[in-house]
């Protein structure tokens, strides 16, 4: 047996993944299977916190995440990807934590109030929403996860876990793991629009979409404003088309001489855009192409996750096992 240090991750299953989570998470995660013995998992009673009021989509999109990651690069055989909900010991880890967290650390969280000032259509006001750092804590202790992969939003959640484990510990022994941020080295992706990069924004880019749509969202993208003309010198700085050049555009050259042409004033939007366009096709086809033979088989990616899901349940079974000790609920 390897004793690879474990990672943890999740993410909800809100919509269709957008490259801000391919560049974010994904290609990150893939990356750690070398290293780590990872667990990827659909975080569904995340989903809930905000979207309990429709929940129609969350189980579709659970399972089209995991397709996505699997296009992606996670690969089932090496990494445990697994539905939150399908281990229920999550919920029971949460209800002991929460036994022992005082509210104001939870209302503390600055997504906390962030967060329910922004989405004012949504009545964030439940033990849910104000729990959600503590169900994360449980997700990540639960595998006695050292380092979580997360992006710099999440570091606050992630502070907060380590300060729960620690009280948790002090009351009942060394049971939890403190866990460690593992921060992903990338820079945030503006969206299409230049505004932040979100589904409710309409401006994202998905993973799903096709070659035309992809032509044609990076057509309407925004450039440099006071660039009225092609031969006006434009800002290459800040400019979403020239942050995606660097991010999706291997060939660096041709990215230079673009960015050199913009400043000059001597090349148009339209083969700059045209350029990013075929880059961004060019790296999301062989995705298109392993997402199409995995969905092609449905009911393999939902076998996927079920029995990742025995898998990690075995596991949080352990911890629980440890856990009750602990707190001497032993009958
Ligand atoms: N909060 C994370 C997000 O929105 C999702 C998440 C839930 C998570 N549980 C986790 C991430 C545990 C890392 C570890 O992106």
């Amino acid at each position: 047996m390897t004793t690879r240090p474990r990672v943890v991750s999740g993410m909800r299953p809100t919509g269709q993944l957008h490259l801000g989570h391919l560049v974010g998470a994904l290609k990150n995660w893939a990356a750690l299977q070398e290293q780590y013995e990872c667990f990827y998992f659909v975080a569904d009673w995340h989903a809930l916190t905000s979207d309990y009021a429709d929940t129609s989509g969350i189980a579709g999109y659970a399972l089209e995440n995991v397709a996505d990651w699997i296009a992606g690069g996670i690969d089932p055989e090496r990494s445990t990807i697994f539905v939150q909900s399908l281990v229920p010991e999550h919920a029971e880890l949460y209800l002991l934590l929460s036994m022992v967290i005082p509210t104001p650390w939870l209302e503390r969280v600055p997504t906390y109030k962030e967060q329910q000032a922004q989405l004012t259509e949504k009545d964030l006001s439940t033990i849910g929403f104000l729990g959600y750092p503590l169900l994360q804590t449980a997700d990540i202790a639960m595998y006695d996860g050292r380092c979580v992969p997360v992006g710099d939003d999440q570091v606050p959640h992630l502070e907060l876990s380590r300060e729960v484990v620690r009280r948790f510990n002090q009351l009942y022994g060394d049971v939890l793991v403190e866990p460690q941020p593992l921060l992903t080295p990338v820079p945030r992706l503006p969206g299409l629009d230049n505004r932040k990069m979100s589904k409710s924004y309409g401006n994202t880019i998905d993973l799903t979409d096709g070659s035309e749509a992809v032509v044609k969202k990076v057509r309407q993208m925004y450039t440099d404003p006071k660039r009225v003309r092609a031969d006006i010198p434009g800002t290459v700085e800040g400019n979403p088309v020239f942050i995606y050049h660097d991010a999706f555009n291997p060939d660096v050259a041709e990215v230079d001489d673009l960015k050199a042409r913009y400043r000059a004033g001597t090349v148009g939007d339209v083969e700059v855009k045209t350029k990013l366009a075929a880059a961004i096709n060019a790296m999301l086809e062989p995705m298109r192409e392993r997402r199409r033979e995995v969905m092609a088989r449905p009911d393999h990616v939902r076998e996927i996750a079920v029995e990742g899901s025995r898998k990690a349940r075995a596991i949080a079974q352990a911890t629980m096992e440890r856990v009750r000790d602990a707190v001497k609920l032993r009958y």
